[in-house]
C-alpha cells in the first residue's frame, strides 16, 4: 500500500525531498513561510486516512522551507481517532519509499518534568510506550527493514546535537526529555502522571511514537521536537482542556517556526 501511495505522490511533486516533517496539534502553521509547490489532501492519497483531530489540516505539502526541499505532513493520524497502528505507520513508510532519509516529528505534550514551562520546546531524547501494539505487528516488509531492529538510538544523537546548536544560534535554549506515549483521547489522571514521572518520563502525549518506530524500522534518522503546551494532569490547579493547549501553542508556535527553518538548513 505504501508503494501505491508513493507512486501517487511522486506523480504530483517535482522535487525529491530527503527531509520529511510531521506537524502536530496546532503546529500546522509552523511552516507558513514554506514555498509550497504541491499540496495533496490525505483523502486523495491511496491508503492515507483523514486527519480528524482539531488543529490538524490533513494535507501533504511539498516545497521549500528556508530553501530546503521538504515533504510536510500538516496534521497526522492518531490511534484514538479509531485508526489502526499500521495506518499511522503508512505515511512514514510512504515517505521512505519517496526517498526521505530524515524525519522531523513535532507534537504537543504535557510537561511532567517540573523544570518545564508551557510554550517551551523540548528535544525528545527517548520514549516510553505502554500499550502493547506495535505499528509493525504482522508480516514484516523486508524491503523496508528487519523484523527485529535496534531502538537504542531511535532519536539520533547526531540530530539532537545539531538541533541544540540550531536553537542556540537563534537564541532558543532546548532541554532534552523522555516522551511517554499514552493512547488518549482522554488526558491522563494525576495518578498516571505520577507513575510516568517515577518511571522516567519528562513529558506525555498521544502521538509520535508509532511514527518514530516505523521510521527507525526503515532506517530513517529521527528528530523529535515537542512543544510543551501544559503541565500534565495534577501538577497545577485546574483541569486540562484543548483550549488551554491551543493557547500555549500560540506561544510555542513562533519558536517552532523559527527552529524548523534553522534546523532544516543544518540537516
Ligand atoms: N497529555 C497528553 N497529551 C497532551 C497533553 C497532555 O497533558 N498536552 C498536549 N498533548
Amino acid at each position: 500500500m505504501y508503494q501505491k501511495a508513493a507512486n501517487y505522490i511522486k506523480k504530483r511533486i517535482n522535487s525529491a525531498p530527503r527531509i520529511g516533517i510531521i506537524l502536530g496539534t496546532g503546529l500546522g502553521a509552523s511552516v507558513d513561510t514554506m514555498k509550497v509547490e504541491a499540496e495533496i489532501s490525505y483523502g486523495k492519497i491511496p491508503g492515507f486516512r483523514a486527519s480528524t483531530a482539531p488543529g490538524h489540516a490533513g494535507r501533504l505539502l511539498a516545497g521549500k522551507l528556508n530553501g530546503v526541499d521538504v515533504l510536510v505532513m500538516q496534521g497526522r493520524m492518531h490511534y484514538y481517532e479509531g485508526y489502526a497502528m499500521k495506518d499511522i505507520a503508512l505515511p512514514v513508510q510512504t515517505m521512505a519509499a519517496l526517498g526521505v532519509e530524515t524525519l522531523v516529528v513535532t507534537n504537543a505534550s504535557g510537561g511532567i518534568n517540573e523544570s518545564y514551562a508551557p510554550g517551551e520546546i523540548v528535544l525528545i531524547s527517548d520514549h516510553i510506550k505502554f500499550d502493547l501494539e506495535s505499528p509493525l505487528r504482522g508480516e514484516n516488509r523486508e524491503e523496508l527493514g528487519n523484523r527485529f531492529f535496534d531502538m537504542t538510538k531511535a532519536y539520533s544523537p547526531e540530530l539532537l546535537e545539531l538541533a541544540s546548536d540550531a536553537g542556540e544560534r537563534i537564541g532558543i535554549s532546548l532541554k532534552q526529555g523522555v516522551y511517554a506515549y499514552m493512547g488518549g483521547p482522554q488526558f491522563e489522571t494525576p495518578a498516571e502522571i505520577r507513575m510516568l514521572g517515577i518511571l522516567g518520563a519528562d513529558m506525555v502525549g498521544m502521538s509520535t511514537v508509532p511514527e518514530v518506530i516505523a521510521a527507525v524500522h526503515c532506517g530513517m534518522r529521527v528528530l523529535g521536537l515537542s512543544c510543551v503546551t501544559n503541565m500534565a494532569a495534577g501538577m497545577e490547579n485546574g483541569g486540562l482542556n484543548h483550549a488551554v493547549i491551543d493557547q500555549a501553542e500560540i506561544n510555542g508556535k513562533e519558536r517552532m517556526r523559527k527552529l524548523l527553518r534553522e534546523v532544516v538548513k543544518a540537516l
